[in-house]
C-alpha cells in the first residue's frame, strides 16, 4: 500500500472514535470516505443510519447493508465524517475534487460535529494549490468564470462532469487564498454559482491527518 493510501486508512479507522451506539451519522464523499464506508460497514448493527453526500456513497453503502436515510427525515446529524482535497492549519477546507461540495456543504452544515479524514498531502499552509471547485448552474458557467477571472482566478471547466444536482463544475486555478471567509462570501454571492468548494464559514471541528505510523489530530 502506498503513503497516502495508508495515510486515509488510518484517518478514516481514527474517526471511528467518534462513532456513538444509535446514531445517524453523515457520510461525505471519496477514496478516503470510502474506507471509512467499509470499516463502517463491519459496525452497521451499532448505527441507526447514514445521510449520504453523494450517489456514489449512497450506493456503497447500501451495497454494504447500511440503510442510507434523508437529511429532510432526519433533522440534524451528531456527526459527519468527510474526506477533503487541502486543509490548512484553521481546519479550512477546499472540498469538490468528487464533484459532490453542494451535498458535503449542506451535510456538513447541519452537523454538530465535522470530522475531516485526509492524508498529509492534503495538508497546505495557504488554500489553493488544489484548484477551487465550483459548481455552476449549466445557463450561467460563462457568466460565472468572467466573474471568477475578475476576482484573480483561472477558471476551468471540468468537462464531461454532471453533479448529482445537473450542474457544472469549474475548476478555479492560481488562487492564494490568505482570507478563505471572504473570498467564499464573495464567490457564492455570483449570480449563478450553487456553492464554492471553500468551507471556511463552517470549518472542520477536527481535521484526522493519516501519516505512515501515527495520526495527528487539529481541533
Ligand atoms: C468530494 C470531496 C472529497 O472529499 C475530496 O475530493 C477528497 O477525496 P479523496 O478522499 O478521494 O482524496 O470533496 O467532492
Amino acid at each position: 500500500m502506498n503513503t497516502a493510501v495508508n495515510g486515509k486508512l488510518a484517518a478514516a479507522r481514527a474517526a471511528l472514535q467518534y462513532l456513538e451506539d444509535d446514531i445517524i451519522v453523515g457520510v461525505g464523499t471519496g477514496s478516503t470516505v470510502n474506507l471509512f464506508i467499509d470499516e463502517l460497514a463491519a459496525r452497521r448493527e451499532r448505527i441507526r443510519g447514514a445521510v449520504s453526500s453523494s450517489e456514489a456513497s449512497t450506493a456503497r453503502m447500501r451495497a454494504a447493508g447500511i440503510e442510507v436515510l434523508e437529511l429532510n427525515r432526519t433533522g440534524d446529524l451528531p456527526l459527519y465524517v468527510d474526506g477533503a482535497d487541502e486543509t490548512d492549519g484553521y481546519r479550512r477546507l477546499i472540498k469538490g475534487g468528487g464533484a459532490a461540495l453542494t451535498r458535503e456543504k449542506v451535510v456538513a452544515a447541519a452537523s454538530r460535529k465535522f470530522v475531516c479524514i485526509v492524508d498529509e498531502s492534503k495538508v497546505v499552509d495557504i488554500l489553493g494549490r488544489f484548484p477551487l471547485p465550483v459548481e455552476v448552474i449549466p445557463m450561467a458557467r460563462s457568466y460565472v468564470a468572467r466573474q471568477l477571472v475578475r476576482l484573480g482566478g483561472r477558471p476551468v471547466w471540468r468537462e464531461n462532469v454532471t453533479t448529482d444536482n445537473g450542474n457544472q463544475i469549474l475548476d478555479v486555478h492560481g488562487l492564494r487564498i490568505l482570507d478563505p471567509p471572504t473570498l467564499e462570501a464573495a464567490i457564492n454571492g455570483i449570480a449563478g454559482v450553487v456553492t464554492c468548494g471553500l468551507f471556511a464559514h463552517r470549518p472542520a471541528d477536527v481535521v484526522l491527518i493519516g501519516g505512515p505510523n501515527t495520526v495527528r489530530r487539529l481541533e
